[in-house]
């Protein structure tokens, strides 16, 4: 009985850490993400909580879900989740049924049909570790994930590597992830918008934005984070060599007659239709 008696160790240690100071828990999972892999700056959003629950059902451990699950199950130790630990001298691995819930049920019946947790159904056993993401779902423009159109699933692998897409380093891979559904922003072009090699996200909030199209800025300082505005000495306002004088009282850079083709254009070199 040594699996529900960690559990349970996990449970109480999950419901002792609510009420505690957020340096304490960041000083805590930092610990047990181990291997210095996670900063405090990044977890201060995320809280250890209760994995699922699903009725009658008890806690068995990664191991149990091995013999059926066997891809999944070796890949796993290469992913972010696999070194989620509970705390404690023997720390075990808190694995599969963080997400998926307890397992007995589902083992017993040979994989029975509604006796275990997907998450491509719901988001609800991210959200309950991921706080913050719920909010960022919720923002006027948003991914529709709530809505059960898309899932995290579909941009975050939870069972292999990292879950940040690409790694956080390899651009180009998350490019492609969005790239999926959003082929046409994603080129191949003639004229190719290099902010592109940047990755999708210098521009868009992958999760949600208080600014339409999930931007992170809603007017020209978007654009000019890279392109620089140059006052001349008779007042004229260049901005890549060409005289903008007005032109950005017009509205965004990309509106209509402007940059419209901001990722990447086939006819025109300066991003138009
Ligand atoms: C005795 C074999 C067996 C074991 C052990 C087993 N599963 Fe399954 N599991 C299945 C079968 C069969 C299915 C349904 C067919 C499929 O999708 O592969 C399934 C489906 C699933 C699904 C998808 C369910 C859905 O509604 O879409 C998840 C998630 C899952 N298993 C997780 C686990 C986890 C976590 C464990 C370990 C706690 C585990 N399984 C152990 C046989 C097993
Ligand atoms: C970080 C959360 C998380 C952990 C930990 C996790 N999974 Fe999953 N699992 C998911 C998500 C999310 C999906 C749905 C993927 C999608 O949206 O396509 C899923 C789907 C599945 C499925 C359904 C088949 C499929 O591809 O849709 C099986 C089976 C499964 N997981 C088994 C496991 C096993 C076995 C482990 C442990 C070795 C595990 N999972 C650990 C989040 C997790
Ligand atoms: C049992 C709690 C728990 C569950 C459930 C969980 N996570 Fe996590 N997740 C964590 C912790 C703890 C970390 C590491 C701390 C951190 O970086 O915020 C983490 C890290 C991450 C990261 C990387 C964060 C970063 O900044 O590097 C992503 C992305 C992520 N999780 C997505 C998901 C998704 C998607 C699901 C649902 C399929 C999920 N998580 C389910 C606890 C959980
Ligand atoms: C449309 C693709 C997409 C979907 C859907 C998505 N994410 Fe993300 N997520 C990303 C990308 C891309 C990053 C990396 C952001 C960056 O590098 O700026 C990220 C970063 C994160 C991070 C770490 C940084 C942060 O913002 O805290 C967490 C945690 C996370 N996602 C959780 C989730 C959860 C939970 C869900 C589902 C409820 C989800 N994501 C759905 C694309 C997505
Ligand atoms: C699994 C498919 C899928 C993936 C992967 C995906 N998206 Fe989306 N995206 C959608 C759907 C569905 C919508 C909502 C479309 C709608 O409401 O008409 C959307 C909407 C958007 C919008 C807003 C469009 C509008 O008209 O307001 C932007 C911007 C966007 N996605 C960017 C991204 C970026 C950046 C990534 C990668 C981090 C990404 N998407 C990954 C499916 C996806
Ligand atoms: C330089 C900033 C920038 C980058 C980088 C960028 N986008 Fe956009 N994206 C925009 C702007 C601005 C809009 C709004 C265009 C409009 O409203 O007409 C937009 C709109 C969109 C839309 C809504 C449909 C449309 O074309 O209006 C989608 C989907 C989208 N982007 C996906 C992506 C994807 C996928 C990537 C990465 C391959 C990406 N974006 C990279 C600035 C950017
Ligand atoms: C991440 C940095 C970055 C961002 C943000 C960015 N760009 Fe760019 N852009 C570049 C780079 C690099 C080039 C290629 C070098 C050059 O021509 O300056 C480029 C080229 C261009 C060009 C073609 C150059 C020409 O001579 O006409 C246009 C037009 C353009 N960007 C418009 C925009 C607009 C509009 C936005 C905001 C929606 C934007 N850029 C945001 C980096 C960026």
């Amino acid at each position: 009985m040594a699996q529900p008696n960690l559990i349970r160790k996990f449970r109480n240690f999950i419901i002792r850490q609510q009420g505690r100071a957020p340096w304490l828990l960041c000083l805590l999972v930092g610990a047990l993400a181990g291997l210095g892999l996670v900063s405090c700056a990044y977890n201060s959003q995320t809280q250890l909580l209760a994995p699922p629950q699903i009725a009658g059902a008890t806690f068995v451990g990664s191991e149990a879900c091995e013999q059926c699950h066997e891809d999944i199950s070796h890949d796993f130790k290469t992913a972010s989740h696999y070194r989620l630990k509970a705390p404690g001298d023997n720390a075990k691995n808190i694995g599969c049924e963080s997400c998926h819930g307890p397992g007995s049920l589902h083992v017993a019946s040979g994989g029975g049909p509604n006796t275990i947790v997907n998450p491509r159904k719901s988001p609800e056993t991210c959200f309950q570790c991921h706080l913050d993401k719920r909010a960022e779902f919720n923002l006027p423009s948003h991914h529709p994930v709530i809505e059960g159109k898309i899932s995290c699933g579909d941009c975050h692998d939870p069972h292999k590597g990292d879950v940040i897409p690409g790694g956080g380093t390899e651009l180009a891979s998350q490019n492609d992830i969005c790239g999926k559904c959003h082929t046409e922003q994603l080129g191949p072009f003639v004229f190719q918008h290099e902010a592109l090699r940047e990755g999708c996200t210098t521009c868009h909030n992958p999760h949600g934005s208080v600014n339409a199209r999930l931007l992170v800025a809603r007017n020209a300082t978007l654009c000019l984070r890279c392109h620089f505005q140059q006052q001349m000495a008779n007042g004229t306002i260049y901005i890549g060599n060409s005289n903008h004088s007005g032109r950005l009282q017009e509205g965004t850079c990309w509106n209509a007659g402007c940059h419209e083709a901001v990722h990447g254009s086939n006819v025109n070199p300066h991003l138009r239709y």
